[in-house]
């Protein structure tokens, strides 16, 4: 827990990054799992969670990469940059086939479950090697902005992923 300068607690950045991590997962499962067959009418759900994970993105490699120590961690966000290019990639490809009447449901949901995996084996690395020095190694002014851009930042207009 972290605690603010008016002593109200707060859940670690690495707690409060993680909780994003599953929003978005259950954005897209809720998609998934949604019953009215027309895929473009049950897409709020899946739409909000890749405007949420682009914001995600952007927050990762612009405010907390730069400012974790780069020394041991070189190699561990190189590889993060990199799944976040793919991770973009598909988004966009995604966010193409939900305008495009041609690409059928399941072509949808298809892309849904890579979506999803890709996801998974990305958090199940990001989560237990990056995040803990999210708390460890950010300095208070460092973490309160990203807390700040946690609660309210946008995704600035046109901004890419670097590996994009
Ligand atoms: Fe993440
Ligand atoms: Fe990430």
């Amino acid at each position: 827990m972290h605690t603010t300068s008016r002593g109200e607690e707060e859940p670690s950045l690495a707690a409060a990054f993680t909780r994003e991590h599953h929003e978005i997962d259950a954005g897209i499962e809720a998609y998934l799992a949604a019953t009215e067959p027309e895929p473009r009418r049950r897409a709020a759900p899946l739409r909000g969670a890749m405007e949420a994970l682009r914001r995600h993105i952007y927050l990762e490699e612009e405010i907390v990469f730069p400012r974790l120590p780069p020394g041991p961690l070189i190699m561990p966000l190189m590889v993060m940059r990199r799944e976040h290019g793919e991770l973009w990639r598909r988004m966009d490809a995604l966010a193409a086939d939900l305008e495009d009447p041609a690409t059928g449901t399941e072509g949808l949901e298809t892309a849904c479950r890579e979506l999803l995996s890709l996801l998974e084996d990305h958090n199940a690395k990001e989560e237990p090697v990056i995040y803990p020095h999210l708390d460890a190694d950010l300095d208070a002014e460092d973490g309160a902005r990203v807390r700040e851009l946690l609660r309210t930042g946008t995704l600035p207009a046109g901004w890419v992923c670097q590996q994009a």
